[in-house]
């Protein structure tokens, strides 16, 4: 049965750094500048912030759960999950939910019984697609025997795991807790527990060779994963590597090894479909295609981003990002730090950010579905950008060349507002 949230509700205590009126439906629903025929569809996605060890290149919103044994407070969490979602369910109310993605941090350092009370949890709250896919992100230093099916008893339908490499010198240095060995057992069982699942991979690693590369390519794909995601190790700022750089390989190496990933994944039968994704058929990642599509998501967690359309403005909200903060604000239904309007200048680059990154790009009525805006709005970028061959259009759709997705940021760059 659903809780019934009222649509408004007296505000607790302010919470300090709260973003006030942030879940206030009806401030959003006010008249505005823009005028939304059709709302996108919606996602959900829940963030678990721990991990067991910080990795020298990360810079998500990954906590090291250093309790001195302590456990994680799991039960603490989730009921500030719940409280973040009650809060925020005005704001996406009869909308139906398509995809919910699981992520970290380290979502499997939860335990299934945890898992199965968030999911239960949600369900409670929302209206889930009969076929709604379900991802929950996994660590393979995490992975114990039976796990993985307990999460699919749960009813997560898709793993990702991340693996980054399978030669121990790599993970070594990319400070992973898991070894090849570790990485291998997980994915199997991944494979034995659900229909579909994804692997992580990471390329251009600290002494990575070509030869090293196809190695880690060898071992992927005698696996047979349905979905694979190669990323460039990329130097975040704020991260230990950035303060104590590794040697990469040199531009010219990374290149080629992108071309030998996309080389070898189209023989073994997988389509790149997006920048950093390659699936096999009906094995596309659907809460990324939801981003990339500029669709909608509600983000709970600790440092959860939201992007949520209105019929005449689009917001975007982030959650308090440091876990205790996020738990004690969230209980007072006061989890968002901050709270914006996109505006209108912004929202041409914002859709190309995330359109341009698919290799099937988009159709010209969804740019004014989801933005609200006429495509003169892109028209001079779209004319700049097939100038320089970076895309292709015909009347209908518009997409990146190769040339566009290999320099994809200058690519996006053309969409930004001027000034
Ligand atoms: C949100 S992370 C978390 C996944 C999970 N915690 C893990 O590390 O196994 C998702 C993926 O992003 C990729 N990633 C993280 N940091 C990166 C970086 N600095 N450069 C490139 N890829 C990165 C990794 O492949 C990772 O598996
Ligand atoms: S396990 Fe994943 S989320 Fe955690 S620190 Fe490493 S890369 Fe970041």
């Amino acid at each position: 049965m659903k809780r019934v949230v009222p649509i408004s509700a007296p505000p607790p205590e302010e919470a300090p750094g709260a973003a006030a009126g942030a879940n206030d439906v009806m401030h959003l629903m006010r008249p505005g500048p823009l005028q939304l025929a059709a709302l996108p569809p919606l996602s959900l996605y829940v963030h678990l912030p721990w991990c067991l060890r910080k990795c020298p290149y990360c810079d998500f919103n990954s906590h090291e759960w250093r309790a001195g044994g302590d456990a994680l407070p799991e039960e603490r969490y989730l009921d500030a999950l719940v409280a973040d979602l009650d809060a925020a369910l005005p704001l996406v109310w009869g909308r139906t939910v398509h995809t919910i993605f699981i992520g970290g941090g380290t979502p499997s350092l939860f335990s299934p019984a945890s898992i199965d009370r968030l999911l239960g949890d949600l369900r409670a709250r929302l209206k889930l697609a009969p076929d709604c896919e379900i991802t929950l992100e996994a660590n393979p230093g995490t992975f114990e025997r039976d796990r993985f099916r307990a999460y699919r008893a749960a009813g997560v339908t898709r793993l990702s795991v991340g693996v980054q490499s399978f030669n121990d010198a790599h993970l070594t240095a990319l400070g992973r807790v898991h070894d090849r060995a570790q990485a291998i057992a997980a994915l199997e069982e991944a494979a034995a527990a659900f229909d579909t699942f994804n692997l992580d991979l990471m390329y251009a690693l600290p002494g990575q060779t070509l030869e090293g590369l196809d190695a880690d390519l060898d071992q992927a794909l005698a696996l047979a994963p349905p979905h694979l995601s190669v990323y460039h190790l990329t130097i975040e700022p704020n991260t230990y590597f950035a303060k104590f750089p590794p040697v990469v390989p040199e531009d010219d190496t990374a290149y080629a090894m992108l071309d030998r990933i996309t080389e070898r994944t189209g023989l073994a039968g997988f389509e790149r479909y997006e920048i950093s994704a390659y699936a096999r058929p009906g094995h596309r990642c659907a809460h990324n295609l939801n981003y990339w599509q500029f669709g909608d998501y509600l983000g709970i967690g600790a440092g959860a981003h939201s992007k949520l359309s209105f019929a005449h403005r689009i917001v975007r909200q982030v959650r308090f990002r440091e876990p205790r903060l996020y738990m004690d604000n969230a209980l007072l239904a006061h989890a968002v730090a901050q709270s914006d309007e996109v505006a209108l200048s912004d929202l041409p680059f914002e859709f190309m950010l995330n359109a341009l990154r698919l290799k099937e790009g988009f159709s010209l009525a969804q740019f004014g579905e989801r933005t609200g805006l006429a495509v003169t709005a892109i028209q001079r970028g779209l004319e700049e950008a097939q100038r320089k061959g970076l895309v292709e259009r015909d009347l209908w759709r518009v997409w990146p060349t190769p040339r566009g997705l290999d320099f994809l940021s200058d690519l996006q760059t053309i969409f930004l507002p001027d000034g």
